[in-house]
């Protein structure tokens, strides 16, 4: 989603800020704009599409300058156009903003605005705000105090960075409901909207709360509350090198990253098996212990791929904690009336820990009383601050849109809680000694499957040709064949649907066709011979095939015209690596149609937005 980066210090701004827009182009946009201050005010650029034509139209315009701000923009409100890219300004162009969220209340200021004279240039929610604080400057000719008069008349949410030819050598951010972070370094300081794009300049950073705001100089930075309070909190140290957000000699980051699935399932392992004692150590949990051991019931909470995890994260639960469990999208729970009591666990499953569905669903459990625990990569996101406990991913950095290794490490997390939980309740020690020892040997297990990658390579090449595609399974490698179809349609814009194997014959089953192949998760499992059968019927329909099977299986290739081979390991386990094939193929398919899997078009890594 929309992303935003400020420099005030002694360097020229406009290359820190471009490189900043491309280290944000990950998060997905549509357009994208610099504002820099420069000695005779302040000079703009826009462009429709890439950070890379911001560049070239950069290259034409004088825009030297040490201080400034640049966004990409996702449309919301206003189609993607260059009147409508930030930053936007007011009607003296003394006050430049970069805006990310929904202002709710747009349409009223507006035409209050209006009213008083001023004219509106583009069709977005958040000009509003430039023209907010050109009104309030008039009265309090002090930039700060204007900045905080307009944040009070808005309703919904903001990541803002302000600059003004009026105060030069100045910037103010604030936050409301969309993260802000400010990076510190040797006169200069840096504002964005994530800590990606700031990790070559600084390491050193402070994530702004709701309702605060700062003023950045080159020298100085003060926090303070829209009601005027200094804010004292301490910088903290990021530790992600910026190294580790490049490509790596991928071609692309969705490669790089499925490609690290080895190394992140040891990563989100370290230090919290204990394989002899059959127990999980999750440190993050140690103060909701007690809740833990005595709740009645646990409902988990997620959107997208996270919703995938949560599905297999139900069945682990359920069948080795013996703890009922309850799945929902975090967009529909806090619509309706959740049952909910101080007995609950809410488990909120969030990669970028900013998805604003996520972050209301738990606002809502919260105020019901329900503890809420977090599965959150982001290390100090705002979903991280704000549930009871938490425990991390530790992924790294997830560049591409797609989420593939951040997939992974949530399975594995949900693996390790259910023995956390599943050890205090009834799972016996030879159980959990097995699940321990059998999520040691996954990394050797999906290095493995990486050999079939030229396999999947040419059987996507087959497959590109296809319009429709069908993903069946059952059981644990339900929510697989979700994820499967859910990747390739972000990325191949192939349609495909996930089904689950039992239910096709209620309805699905009249779609198949020979143009109509089936992707199918035939494992040997406790529903492998269901699973055949289905095969079987998809097959006596003239649909094609492909499995993914369990190494050393002779039957499946009697039925399937296509089979991609893994290794065996526990059924709850197998969702791990069922999905690599999966993840791999979705990748190739992508290529095959000459698109970008890392930016798909329409998409947001992280949606800010609900
Ligand atoms: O950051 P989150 O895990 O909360 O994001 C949830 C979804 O938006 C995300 O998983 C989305 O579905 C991905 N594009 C899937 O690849």
């Amino acid at each position: 989603m929309c992303g935003i980066i400020g420099y005030v210090g002694k360097k020229e701004a406009l290359p820190i800020i471009l490189d900043g827009l491309h280290r944000l182009e990950y998060r997905g946009y549509d357009s994208a704009g610099v504002a820099v201050q420069s000695s005779v005010g302040i000079k703009t650029a826009r462009a429709v599409g890439k950070v890379a034509a911001l560049a070239e139209r950069c290259e034409g315009k004088s825009l030297a300058g040490t201080a400034g701000i640049g966004h990409t923009r996702w449309a919301t409100h206003g189609k993607p156009s260059e009147k409508n890219t930030h930053p936007h300004t007011d009607c003296t162009k003394s006050f430049f903003i970069a805006h990310n969220g929904i202002i709710e209340n747009f349409q009223e200021l507006k035409e209050q605005l209006s009213k008083i004279g001023h004219t509106f240039k583009s069709e977005t929610d958040s000009e509003v705000i430039a023209h907010l604080i050109e009104d309030a400057y008039k009265k309090t000719l002090n930039l700060e105090q204007a900045v905080q008069s307009a944040l009070r008349k808005l309703r919904g949410t903001y990541g803002l960075a302000v600059i003004s030819s009026l105060e030069p050598e100045r910037i103010i951010a604030a936050r409301m409901g969309s993260p802000i972070v400010i990076g510190f370094g040797e006169g200069e300081n840096f504002v964005a909207s994530d800590a990606s794009p700031l990790l070559s300049y600084t390491r050193t950073m402070l994530y702004l709360e709701d309702g605060e705001m700062a003023t950045l100089t080159p020298q100085a930075h003060t926090v303070r509350t829209l009601n005027d309070k200094i804010v004292m909190r301490s910088a903290e140290m990021i530790e992600w090198d910026a190294n580790k957000i490049q490509k790596g000699g991928f071609s692309h980051f969705t490669l790089k990253e499925i490609m690290e699935g080895p190394k992140v399932i040891e990563n989100t392992l370290r230090g919290r098996l204990i394989a002899e004692g059959g127990l999980a150590r999750l440190g993050g949990l140690q103060t909701i212990s007690e809740k833990l051991r005595t709740a009645k019931r646990i409902i988990i909470i997620a959107c997208g791929t996270a919703f995938h995890a949560a599905q297999v994260g139900e069945y682990m639960l359920e069948e080795y904690a013996g703890i009922p469990v309850e799945v929902e999208f975090a967009s529909e729970f806090r619509y309706r009336k959740p049952i909910i009591n101080s007995e609950t666990i809410v488990i909120a499953i969030s990669q970028s820990g900013e998805t604003a569905d996520t972050l209301e669903a738990i606002r809502e459990a919260k105020r019901k009383g329900a503890t809420v625990l977090g599965i959150v990569n982001i290390v100090g996101s705002t979903i991280a601050r704000e549930v009871d406990a938490g425990v991390y991913n530790h992924a790294g950095p997830e560049v591409s849109v797609l989420s593939t290794k951040a997939y992974i490490s949530q399975l594995v997390v949900l693996a390790l809680l259910t023995i956390h939980i599943g050890r205090e309740r009834q799972m016996s020690l030879s159980v959990g000694r097995r699940i321990a020892k059998e999520l040691q040997e996954l990394p050797k297990k999906m290095e493995k499957i990486f050999e079939s990658a030229k396999n999947i390579k040419s059987l996507a090449k087959k497959y590109a040709k296809y319009e429709h595609m069908l993903y069946l399974g059952r059981k644990y490698n339900f929510a697989t064949a979700f994820e499967g179809a859910l990747k390739v349609k972000e990325a191949s814009y192939i349609h495909a649907e996930g089904c689950g194997a039992g239910e096709m014959k209620h309805g699905f089953i009249a779609m198949i066709d020979k143009e109509f192949p089936t992707v199918a998760m035939a494992l040997q499992d406790s529903v492998y011979d269901k699973m055949l059968s289905n095969i079987q019927e998809i097959k006596a329909r003239s649909g094609r095939v492909f499995a993914i099977a369990t190494e050393g299986d002779k039957k499946v290739a009697k039925f399937a015209d296509d089979v991609v081979f893994i290794p065996q390991t526990l059924e709850m386990l197998s969702p791990i690596l069922a999905v690599i094939p999966l993840q791999l193929f979705a990748y190739y398919l992508t290529l095959e149609r000459n698109l970008d899997p890392d930016r798909p078009r329409n998409l947001a890594k992280s949606v800010t937005v609900e």
